[in-house]
């Protein structure tokens, strides 16, 4: 399992690289600009439950491998209540919407990318074994700490302004998340000397690959999304912002 692990770090450095963090980097724009994707975010938030109640977890299991995954579907399974508790802090909940615009928007052509995140995760994990599913859910905790942390600097810098914290785009989050399915470097050690078949090597590496395709894609997404929408005005058709607010 060692070159599995690798090939995920690997694959981390580059995901790290990519455009979307270099805006959230940028502090010439607002703040709240470089957060305006959070709503885009909410079909992958709130699919988190049950993927992780009814896909990842398994009980009961005699397997020291599963019992380790089903901690962390214990960890993980109520995140999406700290993504609708942002929603509210971010005011993005101040918004009139009708419920079916809510669910145009969430099913919209533009967020494609989010939704086939959270489908291919559910496809891959589904069935799979519990060596399978540790793959997926360190690619998972992989990118979600680029992400998370990239999201917690920005949610730092809003606390200063507003007094108001955000939980699941914040430190709070990010702090429980390890970056890792597993805690302690005895049992990383001991997931590195897992042997995998030839096969099953074969067919991580796959996973590995395209799951951080996708995610590559989808923060592709999430970044011509906050360059296009203003972030008080989340719902509205897609324009050019960026410009005037970084001229601000
Ligand atoms: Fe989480």
């Amino acid at each position: 399992m060692e070159e599995v692990l690798e090939l995920i770090e690997k694959k981390k450095q580059e995901f790290a690289k990519a455009e979307l963090f270099e805006f959230m980097r940028d502090k010439s724009i607002d703040p709240r600009q470089r957060l305006a994707f959070a709503p885009c975010i909410a079909h992958f938030a709130m699919s988190f439950g049950e993927l992780n109640q009814s896909i990842f977890r398994e009980e009961p299991t005699n397997d020291p491998l599963q019992a380790m995954i089903n901690n962390h579907t214990y960890e993980d399974d109520h995140h999406w209540l700290w993504f609708l508790a942002d929603m509210e802090t971010l005011g993005i909940n101040n918004k009139s919407l009708k419920f079916s615009d809510a669910l145009n928007f969430v099913w919209s052509e533009q967020l494609k990318a989010s939704r086939l995140v959270t489908y291919q995760i559910f496809r891959y994990a589904f069935g799979a074994s519990p060596i399978t599913k540790l793959a997926i859910l360190e690619v998972v905790e992989a990118s979600g700490n680029v992400f998370l942390s990239a999201t917690a600097s920005i949610a730092e810098e809003l606390r200063s302004i507003t007094k108001k914290e955000l939980i699941y785009f914040g430190c709070f989050h990010l702090d429980v998340e390890t970056g890792h399915t597993t805690g302690t470097p005895d049992v990383e050690q001991s997931i590195k000397n897992i042997p995998l078949t030839i096969e099953s090597r074969q067919e991580i590496f796959e996973i590995v690959e395209n799951l951080f395709e996708i995610f590559t894609k989808q923060i592709a997404e999430l970044l011509v999304y906050a360059k296009t929408h203003s972030f008080d005005q989340p719902f509205t058709q897609p324009r050019e912002i960026l410009q005037p607010l970084k001229a601000a």
